[in-house]
């Protein structure tokens, strides 16, 4: 595999990470996973863009320019003759002696390089079980940050018991699962969590939005409760690297029928179209 670090493209097993690199001892960094379909990274743009809006969140200065970055990220596609799967991207702040604090001139450590393709095709078409729990996480979920560690042990939860996802409850809302943005749909209506800093802003959720837009889909950015999560007529996850996944019990219960629903099928396809059209046209 070949690692993109900083700006140089080497073997996996020539990269070195210094005990003292912030990410490592604090989880002091941010990140991006970007899908790549047929070698052409999907939503980059907006990706880069996020990426550059949690450095800022978190005071971390990012020493590339986007252009730059982005044509680097090309560049690790070709590098590994990349087909599907996802595109992992990390800065860290840095390497220094471990204090809490930091000097501001440490130079931040870049690494992309791609994750093994996972295939989501059959969970896709028949769906998936979640789990609820509570939603423990600090208050600034909107920074896609490397400290992952509640989302790290509620997915574990989610993996012990069969289930794909733990969608996350906080005071009886429903916020988003631990790696997935969660939609329901209730009377034709499909609802999900407002943007602010009780999630991550996901850009599979983003361009759903746009989809529905375009769709005449109702749509309410909306909270709601656990319990309307229950009651719901379809439920569904997105994410950059699961894309729509319908979701047929939760805690057990199945979802209505326990089947993938109409609504949440006839927006996986049009997501595919989307996917299909957007990466077409860059290539
Ligand atoms: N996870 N919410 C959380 C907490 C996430 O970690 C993610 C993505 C999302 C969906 O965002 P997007 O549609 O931009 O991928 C929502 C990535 C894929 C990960 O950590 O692997």
């Amino acid at each position: 595999m070949k690692v993109l670090i900083d700006e140089k493209i080497v073997n996996r097993h020539e990269v070195r990470v210094d005990i003292e690199d912030r990410g490592y001892q604090f989880g002091d960094g941010v990140y991006e996973v970007i899908n790549v379909y047929d070698g052409v990274p999907f939503t980059l743009r907006e990706h880069i863009a996020r990426l550059y809006r949690s450095a800022t969140e978190i005071g971390l200065l990012i020493n590339v320019e986007p252009e730059k970055l982005m044509h680097d990220i090309l560049r690790v596609i070709q590098a590994n003759d990349m087909k599907n799967g996802g595109l992992y991207l990390q800065f860290s702040r840095g390497v220094a002696p471990r204090t809490h604090q930091y000097q501001t001139d440490i130079k931040p450590l870049l690494v992309a390089y791609p994750l093994p393709y996972k295939e989501m095709t059959h969970a896709q078409a028949i769906g998936v079980p979640a789990i609820t729990k509570e939603d423990l996480r600090w208050l600034r979920c909107d920074i896609k940050s490397l400290n992952l560690l509640y989302n790290v042990m509620m997915k574990q939860k989610a993996f012990e018991v069969g289930a794909f996802e733990a969608i996350l409850i906080r005071d009886d809302v429903v916020t988003e699962g631990t790696s997935s943005n969660v939609f329901m749909v209730k009377n034709k209506i499909i609802y999900t969590h407002p943007v602010n800093n009780l999630i991550l802003n996901g850009i599979t959720r983003t361009k759903l939005l746009q989809l529905f837009q375009e769709n005449g889909w109702d749509y309410k950015e909306q909270t709601f409760t656990k319990q309307e999560l229950f009651d719901a007529d379809e439920v569904f996850v997105t994410s950059t690297t699961s894309e729509v996944v319908p979701v047929i019990s939760i805690d057990g219960v199945a979802v209505n029928t326990g089947k993938p629903g109409s609504l949440t099928k006839e927006i996986q396809l049009a997501f595919s179209e989307m996917v299909k059209k957007e990466t077409t046209q860059k290539a």
